[in-house]
C-alpha cells in the first residue's frame, strides 16, 4: 500500500500503477527533491517541528539515498510512484517510520514537485545559457576570420543585393543575444520557492518559507500558495524559449544544408558533423544541420504541449500536471544538444572565400547601385529604380550581364549619368559603401562583432 494509503482498502490496480507512475520521468529529479527535503528538514528543525537529532537521523538517510541513486545501487520500483514517494519510501527504511514520517510536515507533493522542477529548470536554463554563449562566441570567431567574404544576400531566394558573409553570420548572433535575454528574463520568474505553499493552502504551523528559499539558493518566495502549485506558465515560457531558439537554429540549419550544396558551395562542413550514404559512395551529408531542422519540430511540439495541457485545468494542482515533465525535459535537453552540435559546426566548417568574388561581377544584384547612383545626382528614387530597372532590361535584351554597359548606353537611358558610374558597379564597393548604421560596410560589421563580444 502506498503512504498515502490510509483511507483505502485494496489501492490501485497493477494497470493502475503502471498507467500512472512517473518515474520514468522524474528520476531525473532526484537531486533536486532531495535537495529540497534537506532545506525542508533543516527549517523544520530551526522552527522546533523536529529535534536537532532527527534532522541529522534525516539528513544521513537522504545523503545514502542519494548516493545510492547515483552508484543505481538502489533504484525505486513501480508501486513507488513517483520520485518523491520513492525517496520518503526509502527514507522510512532508512531513518525508521517515526522520524521519517515528520518530513512530510507542512509541505505536500504538490509543492515538492513544483520546487524539483524549478531547481531542475534553474539548473538546465544556465547549461542552455551557457551554450548559447558559446555558439555567440562560434559566430563571432567565424565572422572576424571569414566574415570579409563576398556573398549574394537574398531575400525570396533570390539574389538581392551583395554583402559580407559576417553581415549575414551577425544577424543570427544578434537573435542568439536576444534568446539570451529572454532566458535571463525567464529565469527571473522561475526562482522563486514554492516550497511550503503544501497541498494549495500553506500551512497552521510557523514554518519559515523565506528559510527554505534561501536554502535552496532561490532568489525569493511565491507570494500566493495556490499559485505557487498550480502556475505552469514558467514551463511554458522556458519550452517558448527553446522554441524560438530551434527556429533561429533550425533557418541557420537551412542555410548551412543550402550552402553546402555543390550548387552553392559556400561551406564544406568538417566531417565530424557529415555522414555518407550506404548506397551512393560520394556522398557527403550534412545530417547534423538536417538533424536540428527535424527536432526544432519536435520542441515547437512540446511547447504545444504545455499550453494545451493546462488550459482546461481548474486550479489548483490536477494530475494531468504529470505530463509536464516529460515536455520540459525534452525541449530542455533538445535545445541544449543542437546549440552545442551548432556550435561545433560553425567552429570546424570551412568557408570558400572566394566563392562569388568573380561571379558576383556584372551580376544583376547590382542594380540598385545604379539606381542608388543616380540619387547621388539629384534624381528622385522611383526614378532612378525605372532607368535601372530598364537597363537590367537592355542588358537581358542582348543576353549580358551589367558587364555590356559602356558611357553611352548609360546616358542612353538618362542624362545624369557620368563616367564614375560604372564604377558603382563592383560588387565589394556596392558593400563598403553601406556604411549607415546597421550596414553591411565592414566598419559596421566591426562595430557590432564589439558590441556582442560583451556580452559573452
Ligand atoms: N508525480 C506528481 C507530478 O509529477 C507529483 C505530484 C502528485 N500530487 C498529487 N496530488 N497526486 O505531478
Amino acid at each position: 500500500m502506498p503512504i498515502w494509503g490510509g483511507r483505502f482498502e485494496g489501492g490501485p490496480s497493477e494497470e493502475m500503477l503502471q498507467f500512472s507512475e512517473s518515474l520514468g520521468d522524474d528520476l531525473q529529479l532526484y537531486e533536486e527533491d532531495i535537495a529540497g527535503s534537506m532545506a525542508h528538514a533543516r527549517m523544520l528543525s530551526e522552527i522546533g517541528l523536529i529535534t536537532p537529532g532527527q534532522l541529522t537521523e534525516l539528513r544521513y538517510g537522504l545523503i545514502a539515498i542519494r548516493d545510492e541513486l547515483l552508484k543505481g545501487t538502489w533504484t525505486p520500483s513501480l508501486e513507488h510512484e513517483d520520485i518523491h514517494m520513492a525517496v520518503e519510501t526509502r527514507l522510512r527504511e532508512k531513518a525508521g517510520e517515526k522520524v521519517a514520517g515528520k518530513l512530510h510536515t507542512a509541505r505536500s507533493r504538490n509543492d515538492q514537485v513544483a520546487t524539483d522542477v524549478r531547481l531542475w529548470l534553474k539548473k538546465a536554463l544556465g547549461e542552455l545559457d551557457e551554450q548559447l554563449g558559446r555558439l555567440l562566441t562560434a559566430l563571432l570567431d567565424r565572422v572576424e576570420a571569414d566574415g570579409r567574404t563576398l556573398i549574394p544576400g537574398f531575400t525570396h531566394l533570390q539574389r538581392g543585393q551583395p554583402i559580407w558573409l559576417g553581415h549575414h553570420l551577425l544577424a543570427y548572433a544578434w537573435m542568439l543575444s536576444r534568446d539570451r535575454q529572454r532566458l535571463a528574463d525567464a529565469l527571473s520568474r522561475v526562482d522563486q520557492c514554492p516550497l511550503g505553499a503544501c497541498a494549495m493552502a500553506g500551512s497552521p504551523h510557523p514554518i519559515d518559507r523565506h528559510r527554505t528559499a534561501e536554502l535552496l539558493k532561490f532568489g525569493g518566495v511565491m507570494d500566493n500558495a495556490m499559485d505557487a502549485v498550480a502556475a505552469r506558465d514558467h514551463l511554458q515560457e522556458a519550452a517558448a524559449l527553446c522554441a524560438i531558439v530551434m527556429t533561429h537554429l533550425s533557418r541557420m540549419a537551412e542555410e548551412l544544408v543550402l550552402w553546402s550544396t555543390r550548387e552553392f558551395d559556400l561551406v564544406r562542413m568538417d566531417e565530424a558533423h557529415a555522414t555518407g550514404s550506404s548506397i551512393m559512395p560520394n556522398k557527403r551529408n550534412p545530417d547534423a544541420a538536417e538533424l536540428v531542422r527535424g527536432k526544432a519540430g519536435r520542441v515547437h511540439g512540446d511547447l504545444q504541449a504545455l499550453l494545451v495541457m493546462a488550459k482546461g485545468l481548474p486550479l489548483a494542482y490536477n494530475r494531468d500536471l504529470q505530463e509536464d515533465k516529460r515536455a520540459l525535459f525534452d525541449a530542455m535537453n533538445t535545445t541544449t544538444a543542437c546549440v552545442s552540435i551548432t556550435s561545433g559546426m560553425w567552429e570546424m566548417l570551412t568557408v570558400n572565400r572566394e566563392r562569388y568574388d568573380e561571379e558576383l561581377r556584372g551580376d544583376f544584384l547590382l542594380a540598385t547601385e545604379l539606381a542608388d547612383y543616380l540619387v547621388t545626382r539629384k534624381v528622385p528614387f522611383r526614378e532612378a529604380h525605372e532607368v535601372s530597372g530598364a537597363l537590367v532590361r537592355w542588358c537581358e535584351d542582348q543576353g549580358a550581364g551589367f558587364e555590356a554597359l559602356d558611357l553611352n548606353v548609360l546616358k542612353n537611358h538618362h542624362a545624369a549619368f557620368e563616367a564614375n558610374a560604372l564604377e558603382w558597379l563592383d560588387p565589394v564597393g556596392a558593400v563598403e559603401r553601406r556604411t549607415s548604421h546597421g550596414g553591411t560596410a565592414w566598419c559596421e560589421v566591426e562595430r557590432q562583432v564589439a558590441l556582442l563580444r560583451e556580452t559573452v
